[in-house]
């Protein structure tokens, strides 16, 4: 950048700050801060001439919009041909949108390498299981494990550290765009035999563990191993996903070691990750970053306020606090089968449905679409002409909501009695051997959350070895693959008095995804006091009756006993395949002030609900703000004034929810005893104002 450039620039940052700085009363500035709850949108400057920007950025103020996530598919504009860096543009885009009150997230482009790259450099395409290597066109062409490909992604990041890293309006980082496709090149395949060697140490080992006797796959060379996804000895294909997920973390971390010793220390560094996509364990990617971010699309059709909500509590769960959407769907996609748009008012609620959730940020993808280019159909907050969509005034009453509420909700977040396990290794285990082709594990734990969350109307979604002894109860819907570790958190979680419930094909599994010796669940037999005698993949429903009801047990079903004497069954099987006939499908023990309870059968909605009231009701778990009509959804936020109630009504009609005391309306001002909402109403509610 020419010394001259660099001044002008300077003057521009330094006027937009004097806008935007709050001046204390000793007359020293400070950093600026942006709004406690922010909304925003992807916003693509290299897109559009420069002269446009300015009617862009003053459209989005005029929206309350306080975020700009730019550049994560910029590469070729930031360097257009190798070694020749220019931000300059990224300069102005920045300072242009901090004289809109607007923030910038800047996304390092390595989704998107340019094409000089990838002709320069073809080895760094990624190969897909046929062979076929990616070529340039699309995006996502990337070799994740590619040694030339790293060194030039760690440049370009390390180059908008170093540029970006100070300047005031620049609050935070995301690395890359959505991890997802990797490759099964050759060097990918020797890193991923050098990281078997680091796990298992030996071939003895690892053939002991993956029983290899089993069809003759003994191996006696390292190189011997393949790359299996599909049809593989279980504890190789387990293994594969374990060093995807370790290989995304070090893609990740080649980036961040660039950014984070050149960024001020207020810089947040996150990355986009999808909701339940499983393509690597996000655990073990998070564990770096600073945020948690999704990005929340719902596609064809309409928001099912408790699939998307557990998927918003899984991504509060990667760092165990509050999280952002980074892109969420203006009406409509372009991907889906049929590209239904959200109802009026439906984007509104599905927002603050996830600031409910713990979300800081909700963010749209994306303000314009680019006039060429594979999405020109997707939802937008202005259309090609550059005019605000129908969309545009419901996201202006968002933007005023925040505004409204950002003070109240500032320094808040969900807390929860209850937590339902979500576990990657037992999702894919039980995917690679489903045993009944309609088991779905994202399903079955959402079919215990979704009952349990209405009574609680608070629930996190988090790991078996995490810290649990603050819940009243735990809830394991498919913990399938148990390691020794987890199990002992999980019996100490009811040795200390928890209540710990498992659900069917729980600890089937060891850590290398072998067969447990005791049968299931595995090391919890002894504490359970009894154990899964034999398993029956289901087409027709069995009767279940009991503590429950009559209710009927769907798709799987599991012959439980009890082998000691004071374990009680809370439900056995109707009349059925004659083996599980009369026998327990649910048993409890009491374990000194905690409990142990397994579920063999998959309950019928009915049953579920039942069974959830009865889990609540024996462990202690209370309503966090009082009854409320079916459809009304209740997100606690808690903060050091208290509790703040976000309602929001996804029920077809007007419903009137009477609460437990007299509360502050934050959106709409006065202190009410009731609330009444419209669908997709929403109320934001304090109850220590
Ligand atoms: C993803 C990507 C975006 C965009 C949207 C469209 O989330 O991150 O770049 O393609 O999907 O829905």
């Amino acid at each position: 950048m020419n010394r001259a450039r660099r001044s002008y620039l300077g003057l521009g940052i330094y006027l937009a700050a004097l806008l935007l700085l709050p001046i204390t009363l000793t007359g020293q500035t400070s950093v600026p801060q942006p709004p406690p709850i922010l909304l925003g949108t992807a916003w693509y400057p290299e897109q559009w001439a420069e002269s446009r920007w300015e009617a862009d950025l003053a459209l989005m103020q005029q929206a309350g919009i306080h975020m700009v996530r730019v550049g994560e598919f910029a590469w070729s504009r930031m360097e257009p041909s190798e070694g020749r860096y220019d931000l300059d543009w990224l300069d102005r885009a920045v300072a242009a949108a901090a004289k809109h009150e607007i923030y910038t997230v800047l996304g390092t482009p390595t989704a998107a390498p340019p094409a000089w790259l990838t002709q320069r450099y073809p080895d760094t395409l990624r190969v897909d299981e046929e062979g076929h290597r990616a070529e340039h066109g699309n995006r996502q062409q990337f070799n994740f494990a590619n040694s030339k490909y790293r060194d030039l992604a760690r440049k370009i990041a390390e180059q908008m550290a170093k540029h970006f890293g100070h300047n005031p309006f620049v609050i935070g980082w995301q690395i890359d765009n959505e991890y997802a496709d990797v490759s099964f090149d050759a060097e990918t395949k020797v890193q991923f035999q050098q990281w078997l060697k680091m796990r298992y140490g030996t071939l003895d080992h690892l053939n002991a563990a993956w029983t290899t006797s089993y069809w003759s796959q003994t191996y006696s060379d390292w190189n011997q191993i393949p790359i299996e996804t599909r049809y593989g000895n279980p504890g190789l294909l387990l293994s594969w996903k374990r060093f995807v997920s370790d290989t995304w973390r070090s893609y990740q971390k080649n980036q961040l070691d660039v950014i984070r010793p050149n960024c001020d220390s207020r810089q947040f560094i996150t990355t986009n990750t999808m909701g339940w996509f499983d393509g690597f364990d996000h655990y073990t990617v998070e564990q770096d970053l600073d945020l948690a971010a999704w990005d929340d699309y719902v596609g064809q059709g309409h928001l099912d306020p408790a699939k998307n909500g557990a998927a918003d509590d899984l991504t509060r769960g990667f760092k165990r606090k509050n999280f952002w959407i980074m892109e969420t769907q203006p009406g409509f996609v372009n991907w889906a089968g049929v590209n239904t748009s959200l109802d009026k008012g439906e984007v509104r609620a599905m927002a603050w449905h996830n600031v409910g959730h713990g979300a800081d940020t909700v963010s749209y993808w994306q303000w314009r679409s680019a006039l060429n280019g594979q999405e020109e159909y997707h939802g937008t907050l202005v259309g090609a002409d550059g005019t605000p969509v129908p969309l545009y005034p419901e996201i202006q009453q968002l933007g005023a909501d925040f505004a409204k509420a950002g003070s109240v909700l500032a320094g808040t977040s969900p807390k929860s009695e209850v937590a339902v396990l979500h576990s990657y290794d037992s999702r894919w285990a039980l995917q690679w051997q489903k045993h009944n082709r309609e088991y779905d594990p994202v399903a079955e734990l959402v079919s215990y959350y979704r009952p349990l969350r209405a009574i609680s109307q608070s629930i996190d979604v988090v790991q078996a070895s995490d810290p649990l002894t603050a819940y009243k109860l735990v809830v394991a819907p498919g913990l399938n693959v148990l390691s020794d570790t987890a199990a002992k958190n999980l019996a100490e979680y009811v040795r200390q008095g928890g209540h710990l419930v498992l659900g069917q094909r729980s600890a089937m599994k060891n850590d290398d995804n072998g067969l447990q010796l005791e049968g299931q669940p595995g090391p919890l037999v002894e504490l359970l006091g009894g154990r899964v005698e034999q398993y029956y993949a289901l087409v027709d429903p069995v009767p279940v009756t009991g503590r429950f009801g009559a209710s009927q047990g769907k798709l799987w079903a599991e012959l439980l006993n009890a082998s000691s004497q004071d374990v009680e069954v809370l439900a056995t099987y109707g009349k059925s395949n004659g083996w599980l006939d009369g026998k327990p499908a649910a048993i409890t023990r009491q374990v000194g002030k905690g409990r142990i309870t397994y579920f063999g059968a998959w309950l019928d909605d009915a049953g579920m609900a039942a069974a959830a009231k009865w889990m609540a009701q024996t462990s202690g778990v209370k309503t966090a703000l009082g009854p409320v009509p079916e459809g009304v959804e209740v997100y606690p936020r808690y903060g050091s004034n208290g509790a703040v109630y976000i309602l929001v009504n996804f029920s077809k009609t007007q419903q009137t929810v009477p609460l437990p005391s007299r509360m502050q309306d934050v959106l709409e001002g006065g202190a009410r005893q009731s609330v009444t909402l419209p669908r997709y109403g929403v109320a934001v509610l304090s109850a220590n104002r």
